[in-house]
């Protein structure tokens, strides 16, 4: 059966994740491919190793490219360090201000605080990034294609550690600002209150589109094979805590094939975990992709993949 409910048109955001190698890359740009032929289309990739280009075989990177061959899409790979980077350089005075007003470091305190990461925070700038991308509204599809289970849990709570950062830094301004209100009578707010106030907006507006099922949907990937099962069991489970909705799985690389003893064992082994898959994912739809005999590398091989998706 074939991915549905895509083409709803309030669905922005479909986002595919799971284990290690189990083509989350390969689904996610055919799927994104299958959408461009009625929408306009970005696939982002959120993933340090960059695998878009890879899959393409076309150098795309942290800025818009066009997508060769596929008219409608258009592809990312989004940097999580740079976007961090960027913020810092953005509002390093208002960082700056922040640790200097808030707490009892010198100089030198200051300088190791503006080295350290703050926790969640080079996620959330990739996410902001994404949501800045929905909201400019150019495209009427995104895509987004993860790192393995791990890191897109990471990408998936940064809003909550970073919630949870901004709640501290709050804090400790309050004590501030009760000191400048306790001897000159007035408070005025300053860019470091502006710029606390402006992270905690994208931290809500990134959790009100995850929490949104009319708007964002995530896709997991798993193979037929017990190590993947569990692992997407695991990950299903986070992403209800998130309030993420899934309501599909992609099971890739089934073996369909009974040419040879090899592919018999295989598909007889796969049996009884297509079977638990199914049982134990009763709530999601499930798509059966194939294993293809060869690697999907490129755009003919991934068109055969994204009619598979779609059934075509
Ligand atoms: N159905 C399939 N048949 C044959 N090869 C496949 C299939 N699906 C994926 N592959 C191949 O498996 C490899 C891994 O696929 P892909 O990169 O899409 O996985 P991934 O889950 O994104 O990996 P990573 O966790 O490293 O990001 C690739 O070489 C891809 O060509
Ligand atoms: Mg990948």
């Amino acid at each position: 059966m074939p991915l549905t409910g895509l083409e709803s048109e309030d669905l922005k955001m479909i986002i595919f994740g799971g284990k290690g190698g189990v083509g989350k890359t390969s689904c996610a740009i055919a799927c994104a491919m299958g959408l461009a032929e009625k929408y306009k289309t970005l696939v982002i990739s959120t993933d340090p190793a960059h695998s878009i280009s890879d899959s393409l075989g076309q150098e795309i990177g942290f800025r818009l490219q066009k997508v060769n061959q596929v008219l409608n899409l258009t592809a990312i790979e989004i940097s999580a360090e740079k976007a961090f980077q960027q913020f810092k350089k953005e509002h390093e005075s208002e960082l700056i201000k922040l640790f200097d007003t808030s707490t009892n470091f010198d100089d030198e305190d200051i300088k190791q605080m503006m080295s350290l990461t703050i926790p969640g925070i080079d996620e959330v700038m990739s996410f902001k990034t994404i949501i800045d991308l929905i909201e400019e509204n150019n495209y009427e599809k995104y895509v987004v294609d993860t790192a393995p289970t791990g890191h897109a849990l990471r990408l998936l709570s940064s809003p909550v550690l970073l919630d949870e950062w901004i709640k501290m830094a709050a804090k400790m301004r309050w004590k501030y600002r009760y000191m400048i209100e306790s001897f000159s009578g007035e408070y005025k707010e300053d860019e470091a209150d502006v710029m606390l106030l402006n992270l905690k907006k994208t931290v809500k507006r990134i959790a009100s589109l995850l929490g949104n099922s009319q708007k964002c949907e995530f896709i997991p990937v798993c193979i037929p094979e017990d190590m993947a099962i569990m692992e997407t069991d695991r990950l299903l489970k986070e992403l209800q805590n998130f309030k993420i909705t899934s309501r599909q799985l992609i099971l890739n690389n089934v073996m369909e094939s009974d040419e040879s003893g090899f592919c018999r064992q295989r598909k007889a082994c796969q049996l009884k975990y297509i079977q638990k898959v199914t049982d134990l994912f009763q709530k999601l739809h499930v798509v059966i992709v194939p294993v293809f005999p060869d690697e999907i590398k490129g755009i003919s091989a991934l068109e055969k993949l994204k009619e598979v998706l779609f059934l075509r």
